[in-house]
């Protein structure tokens, strides 16, 4: 199978209950484990570039990984996703070199100013056979250079999100319901809860259309521990309770976007290598182990979160 778009991904996930994972891809090591796992599973995939990803390995090498991935795992869809485009000229870039869709966020402009940004790359990206991702509502933490404390996040409105699909004709809409970027999601000793009433409000008004989750990972204790008993230091990291992503899955959301437990997994495992066997200097010696926590990390959120297993 081609690179595909998300469109018929996110009809069957939507019929279907659950979600197709979005991972976040830096290097071949990342590459080769999602798509191994989600081979095996025979699940849909979406693997997404962001900008400072296409800065580390180069447009072109990512692209090329990718194609590799897709003649490995010929009988699984799998599409190219810019993550968080900030500026047409970047969404211009990627679908003009072969992504099958991109995000324009422009959430942390006006809302006029979204709706204009949004429009200006839907418009090239249709053109192209390209879908795209928008914003509504912002969430805490580091998107690219964006930087929005915890606490001064913005919910979305539901009461926008119809005017805001109608005017921009994008295909799927991201939305803020408490999830947030990197390890850091909530304070210690804080009950962690999703704003579920807002997606129901934004799935009544917009019915049959895929949500998109972003700041998804659920920072699993066990990484968290591995990394710490092995010389780093990331007190009070804590993320989405995974029995919640999973409901969410169930109803709208479609793609749910995980990064930052592939980052702790391979981390973890290499920090623990290192300490287990401070001779060695090969990095295909750590970076196997690595690959393979990032196939475990993948597999279990396909088959446990998102329920994306067997629908390829
Ligand atoms: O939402 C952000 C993703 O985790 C990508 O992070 O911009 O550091 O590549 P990055
Ligand atoms: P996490 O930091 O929770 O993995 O979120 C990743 C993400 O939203 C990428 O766009
Ligand atoms: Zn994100």
């Amino acid at each position: 199978m081609a690179l595909v778009t998300t469109t018929e991904m996110f009809k069957k996930a939507y019929n279907g209950g659950y979600a197709v994972g979005a991972f976040n891809v830096n290097n071949m090591e990342i590459v080769q484990g999602i798509t191994e796992a989600a081979g095996e599973l025979k699940s849909p995939v979406i693997l997404q570039v962001s900008k400072g990803a296409r800065a580390y390995a180069n447009h072109t090498y990512l692209v090329k990984l990718v194609e590799a991935a897709i003649a490995e795992n010929p009988e699984i869809p799998i599409a190219l996703h810019l993550d968080h485009g900030d500026s047409f000229e970047l969404c211009k870039s990627c679908i003009d070199g072969g992504f099958t869709s991109v995000m324009i966020d422009a959430s942390s402009k006006s809302f006029e100013d979204n709706i204009a940004l949004t429009k200006q790359v839907v418009e090239y990206a249709h053109d192209k056979g390209v879908v795209v991702e928008a914003e509504l509502g912002t969430l805490a933490g580091v998107e690219d250079e964006v930087v929005v404390e915890a606490g001064s996040e913005m919910f979305t409105r539901p009461e926008e999100v119809e005017e805001f699909v109608d005017k921009t004709g994008c295909d799927s809409l991201a939305i803020a319901i408490g999830t947030s970027h990197g390890a850091y999601k909530f304070k210690p000793g804080t009950d962690p809860k999703l704003r579920f009433d807002v997606l129901e409000e934004c799935t009544k008004r917009l019915p049959g259309f895929p949500i998109v989750l972003h700041g998804s990972s659920s920072v699993p204790q066990e990484f968290v521990k591995m990394i710490n008993d092995n010389g780093g230091n990331m007190p009070g990291a804590i993320g989405i309770p995974e029995d919640q992503l999973r409901h969410a899955a169930e109803l709208s959301v479609c793609k749910i976007n995980i990064d930052s437990d592939i980052r702790l997994a391979m981390t973890g495992v290499i920090r623990q290598y290192f300490v287990e066997h401070p001779d060695h200097f090969d990095p295909r010696q750590y970076l196997k182990p690595a690959r393979q926590a990032v196939k475990d990390m993948v597999s279990h959120k396909i088959k446990n979160v998102l329920g994306s297993d067997g629908k390829a």
